[in-house]
This record gives C-alpha cells, structure tokens and sequence, in this order.
C-alpha cells in the first residue's frame, strides 16, 4: 500500500469516527431534552399537567368570598372592592377593624397622604360594609385614654 493510500484510509476512519461522535451527540441530546420536558409538565404517574387559568370571572363568589380579595360578600362589597383594593391588599382593610368615625379618619387620612381619590357617595357605603361586616373586636388592650385633664409631676 503506498503511503498515500494509507493517509486516505486513515483519514476517511477519522471522518466516518467524527460523524458518529456528532449523531450520538445530537441523538443524547435531543433524548435528555425530552426526558426533561416530561419531567417538568407530567406528574408522577406520567399525566400531563397543564396550568389552566379558569378563573376568568374577576368578580367570583365563592362561599360567600370574594375570590380574589377574600373580602365577604355583603352590599357594599363592590364600592368597596372597587376603592380599596388597588393599592394595598384587601387584607390590610380586613385586619383593621375600626368604629365608622375611626375608618372616615383613616380615609380622610389616605386622602391627605396617599392619593386617595374622593369616595362621594360610595363612602357611607363603604364604611357602613366594612363596620357591618368587619366590626371591632373586643380589645385585649384598653382604648387610648381620653379627655384626661394631666397634670405636670413637680
Ligand atoms: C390611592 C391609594 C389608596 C387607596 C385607593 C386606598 N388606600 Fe388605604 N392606604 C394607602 C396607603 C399608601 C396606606 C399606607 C400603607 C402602609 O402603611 O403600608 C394605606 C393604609 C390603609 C390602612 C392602614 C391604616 C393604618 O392605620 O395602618 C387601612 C385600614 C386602609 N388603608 C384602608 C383603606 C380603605 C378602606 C380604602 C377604600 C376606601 C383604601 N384604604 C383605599 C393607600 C390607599
């Protein structure tokens, strides 16, 4: 065999090496690609799991909540979901149960401070729903004193 025929075979052996090397690379690779699809969007029985959204309606009721504040369902509860729940959580209003006089000063206040746009009619609405519905509670601690005529220790 002449030295050139013997660099041909030997080159074609390393061309013919290289293209299986690029298959099995490309073969693994789709096959992990695949393998870890399925891991992300089966279960554990093999079941596609899909993200569905149905919660289409904004609005939905659902034993007596309203689903996506978690605020009662009660007249009021659209003025005030509407007024009061666009820049904090539903839950910051729910927590904070106060006399009307006190939630008409948090308002005012809000107003003053933070924006609050005029509430016109659909404020005695919503302080009427949020007294009926999230009443005060009982205070472990006693109220703030007031009206006490305090005298200077000398
Ligand atoms: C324009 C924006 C805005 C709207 C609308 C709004 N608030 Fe607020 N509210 C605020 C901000 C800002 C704070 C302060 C939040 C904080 O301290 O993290 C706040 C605080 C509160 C607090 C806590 C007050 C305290 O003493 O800690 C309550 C309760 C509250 N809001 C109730 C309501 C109610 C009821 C409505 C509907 C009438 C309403 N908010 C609508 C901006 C708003």
């Amino acid at each position: 065999m002449s030295e050139q025929n013997k660099f041909w075979k030997s080159s074609r052996r390393i061309y013919r090496f290289l293209i299986v090397v690029c298959v099995l690379a490309l073969v693994s690779g789709i096959v992990i690609f695949y393998l870890n699809h399925d891991d992300i969007d089966s279960d554990e029985n093999g079941e596609k799991q899909y993200t569905t959204f149905s919660d289409d309606d904004p609005n939905r009721i659902e034993n007596g909540i309203h689903v996506r504040t978690g605020l009662t369902d009660a007249p009021g509860l659209q003025e005030t979901v509407a007024n009061c729940t666009s820049c904090h959580s539903a839950k910051l209003v729910m927590q904070n149960r106060m006399s009307a006089e006190r939630w008409h000063a948090t308002i005012r206040w809000m107003q003053e401070t933070q924006n609050l746009w005029p509430l016109g009619a659909n404020e005695a609405i919503i302080v009427n729903y949020l007294t009926t519905n999230y009443p005060p509670k009982n205070k472990g601690r006693r109220e703030t004193l007031v009206g006490v005529d305090w005298y200077e220790l000398k």
